[in-house]
Order: C-alpha cells, then structure tokens, then sequence
C-alpha cells in the first residue's frame, strides 16, 4: 500500500493530467485528513473552516478526482482506490538534452478510450527523442485501466529521481503491455528510446552491443570493458531502455533467480544499476524477482520496484470486447480469473466460441475453469519449477484452504528444503505468506490449485 504522501501525489497527477491544474493546498489538507481517518470537523477546525465549507470542498474534490481517474471517489474509498500498488522505494531524477525529434516507430497502442487532454498533454513535453527502437517490441491491443500505476510511473521516473524500475508479477498479468504503454507517455524526454527482450538469450555483450550502439556517436570496439563502456553511455546520454523477461536467463527447474550458465554476468549488469547514478533510465521486467534488484540487496532511492496485481474493474473491458451476454455476470468472471488480463482474454475467447457468449451456461461449470488454453499456459508458466516447488504446490493444493507452516513441518519428515521452496515460490509470485499472530499461513492462487487437482484426477 502507498503512503499517504505518495497517494496525494497521485491524486494530485491524475488531476492535472485531465483536469490541466493541480490540487490547492486546502484540497491537499482534505485528502490528507481523510487518508489519516480524521473527520470534517476535525480538518475544519485545524484549517480555521467551517465544517459545511470543508464538506462543501471535500464533495468538489471527490467529484474531480473520480473524473480523473474514471470511477467513483469518495472518502471511504479514496485510500483503496488510489493507493493500491505494492512497491519498494522511491526517488527523484531530471533528464535534459537537446538532440532533434525524430521517430522511426508506429504508435504502439490502439488508444482505448483517448483522453483529447491527455494527448495535449503530451505534446506540450518538450520532444528530444533523437532514436527511437522498438522494432522488437510485440503489437499491443486495446489497453485498459493502470492509472494509477502508470501515474505513479511517470511521476517516479520524470518528477522523482528513479532511474531503475523493475516491473514484477506472475506470466500474463500485464508487465509487458505496461511498461510499453508508459513508453508511450514518456519517450518525449528521452534521446533514445529502446526495447530488448531477452526471450532470445542474448549474451551481455550483444544486448550492450545492441542499445549503446544506437547512439551512432559511439564508436563500436572490442572492449572487454561492455560494463564500463555501458555506464558512460548511460551517463552521457539519457537513454530509455526496457529489458523484458529477464526470467529468461534463470535456470529452470533450479531455486528461483538462479542465472543459466554463461548469463551470471547479467547479474553484475543489474547491481551497477542498482548503485549507479545516470541520465538514464532502465524498465526491468520479469516473472521472477531479481536477486541483484530486491529489497534485501539494496534500499537506493532510484531503484523502484512494482508488484503487478491484477486488473480492478477497468479489467472488464478485456469481456466485453468479446460481446459476451449478462453483462451482470463479468465483475464475477473478474474475481474468479483474478483481474489478469492473459486468463480474461482466453476466457472471454472461449465463451465467445463455445458458449455463444452466454456467460451463465459458462458460469455454472465448476470454477475456475480451465479449458485446454489456460491449462497451457500454467502448464508453461509451472514448467520451470523445481521437483520440491511442484511437490509442495500439490500438497498445498490437496488440501482445504491455506495451510499453516506448523503443518508443514509435521508433514514432510526433512524440514529444512521447504524452507527453501516456500522463499523460491514467493519469489516467483505463485505462493503468498500471511502472519496470522505467531502463526505463518501459505496460499496460493484458486486457478494454480486448480491446476494441480486437475492434474492428480487425470
Ligand atoms: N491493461 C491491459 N488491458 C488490456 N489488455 C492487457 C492489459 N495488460 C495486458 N494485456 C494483455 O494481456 C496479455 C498479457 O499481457 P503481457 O504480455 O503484458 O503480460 P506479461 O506480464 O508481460 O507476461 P509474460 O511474463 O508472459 O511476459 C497481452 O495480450 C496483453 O495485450
Ligand atoms: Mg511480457
């Protein structure tokens, strides 16, 4: 959860960016008192008010701030509406250069519903991207809902002084199709824009190669120094450099974040980053958390971390862009496939085609219901797991509900690997911890449950 400092500078984005000013600072005092669980009289008399003119300001404030961010604010769910992201650091950076705009990319998205504001907003930023490379970037559809994650983005990479952004979270919740959308609102202050997957296990050097190469300033060499060479490109200039599926290099069926053979020297890319100050600025996404980048390694003030969750209501579009019927039934679908747009989208298709859209026949299935589709996709997304992470999923999926860590250890004869696994799987988003007084409780998702029940009844 966000902190309330970091929740009135959202809130106060948002406005701006649709509205075109910002919040006055008796708006901010409201916002705050309400964070704080303080009533009107109270912020009244504070501020030397009346109570009727501060829930006379609070009421125009609420209507504002929900015509900013597109749903209904007020002061019982302001707090839960703008403030749900889970993250690690903060931090402020500037950028400046002077370089002519050039473009040689297409726009990226189909602009969902286009906010004439925002695309003002975006051409009053002074244009300085001199190179712009996305060419390995994949296509992204009709783009829904992040608001808030992407004004927190923005405001951490142009306003604070971030300049390492991790994006995490489970396959298919959406890292990619974020981080390319945020490039869409922020590549104007940037001479070079690029983005690599590492899908295709580049070596360091061809990646390095690849994005300091770019700037055909830079005279390429046979250097064994790519690292140092690679810091005083990020230096010099300011570069905008998403890496994607960084879990690429770990080794399957090993702990999580362990690099394949040959890719270690990733590693030492990932900690210069996290101790370095540039111009630059680096999006580093991945399924699996960055030991190099993690909370434990290093609490630097540019380096800021994302969990994705799922989609909020915003995540409905993705079945309605299917025409599927009783309309009533999607906000249910949502919860069931927990807001993570690849399972609505293979969802959504699959009522379309065998259901003819009707959403009740599909709903009375048991669910979650996973047709051959989804079935492949936890198949591939489960595939790289370890012999003791898959045995200890099918053991907390044999059973009702969460299992507590006491269970465990009367369960499995040798303790200590479980240990192990349960840091592997949370490191890997696919198991979830709770402290429940001097108990620790293990969950994890009704659709990976599902999954292995499926497959202990085939
Ligand atoms: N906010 C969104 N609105 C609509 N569709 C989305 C949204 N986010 C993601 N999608 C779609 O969901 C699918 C999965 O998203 P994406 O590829 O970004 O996930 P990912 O987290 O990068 O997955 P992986 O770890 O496998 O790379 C894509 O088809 C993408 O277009
Ligand atoms: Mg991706």
């Amino acid at each position: 959860m966000l902190n309330i400092e970091e929740i009135i500078e959202i809130a106060d984005n948002q406005v701006f960016e649709h509205q075109g000013h910002h919040l006055n600072d008796l708006q901010r005092a409201i916002l705050e008192g309400t964070l704080q669980g303080r009533t009107y009289a109270d912020i009244a008399k504070e501020h030397q008010h009346s109570e009727k003119y501060i829930k006379d300001s609070a009421s125009k404030l609420w209507k504002s701030l929900s015509q900013a961010v597109g749903k209904k604010v007020n002061k019982f769910n302001v707090k839960s509406t703008l403030g749900k992201c889970s993250f690690s650091s903060t931090g402020r950076c500037s950028f400046s250069s002077t370089n002519i705009f050039t473009i040689n990319s297409g726009n990226l998205f189909k602009e969902s519903a286009p906010s004439p504001k925002n695309d003002e907003m975006i051409h009053k930023q002074e244009q300085i991207t001199s190179h712009l490379d996305l060419k390995d970037a994949p296509e992204i559809g009709d783009f829904y809902g992040r608001k808030v994650e992407l004004s927190l983005l923005q405001q951490k990479i142009l306003q604070g002084k971030c300049n390492l952004i991790t994006l995490l979270g489970i396959k298919g919740i959406g890292k990619t199709a974020l981080a390319l959308k945020l490039v869409d609102h922020i590549k104007e202050s940037f001479e070079f824009v690029i983005y690599k997957s590492l899908k295709s296990l580049p070596s360091l050097t061809q990646l390095i190669t690849e994005i300091i190469y770019l700037n055909d300033q830079l005279i390429p060499d046979n250097s064994p120094h790519q690292l140092s060479q690679f810091k005083k490109a990020i230096e010099k200039h300011s570069y905008l450099i998403i890496i994607d599926d960084v879990n690429y290099i770990f080794s399957k069926h090993q702990v999580s974040g362990k690099y394949q053979p040959g890719y270690e020297e990733y590693g030492n890319l990932f900690k210069l980053l996290s101790t370095t100050k540039h111009r630059s600025c680096l999006i580093i996404n991945s399924s699996e958390e960055i030991r190099e980048l993690s909370k434990l390694q290093n609490d630097h003030s540019h380096v800021f971390t994302l969990e994705l969750l799922g989609l909020d209501d915003d995540g409905v579009n993705i079945l309605k862009k299917f025409g599927l019927k009783n309309e009533e039934n999607y906000r249910k679908l949502l919860n069931i496939y927990q807001g993570t747009p690849q399972y609505l989208q293979i969802i959504g298709y699959l009522i379309q085609e065998l259901f003819a859209g009707d959403t009740n026949k599909f709903l009375q299935l048991d669910q979650p219901f996973l047709d051959i589709e989804l079935t492949a996709f936890l198949e591939q997304s489960l595939d790289i797991l370890p012999a003791s992470e898959v045995e200890l999923l099918h053991f907390i999926a044999s059973q009702k509900g969460s299992v507590l860590l006491s269970e465990l250890e009367n369960s499995y004869q040798v303790y200590e690997p479980i240990v192990s696994s349960i840091q592997s799987l949370k490191r890997r988003f696919l198991l979830s911890t709770q402290q429940i007084n001097a108990e620790v409780s293990l969950e994890i998702s009704s659709l990976i449950r599902k999954f292995y029940h499926k497959l202990d009844h085939n």
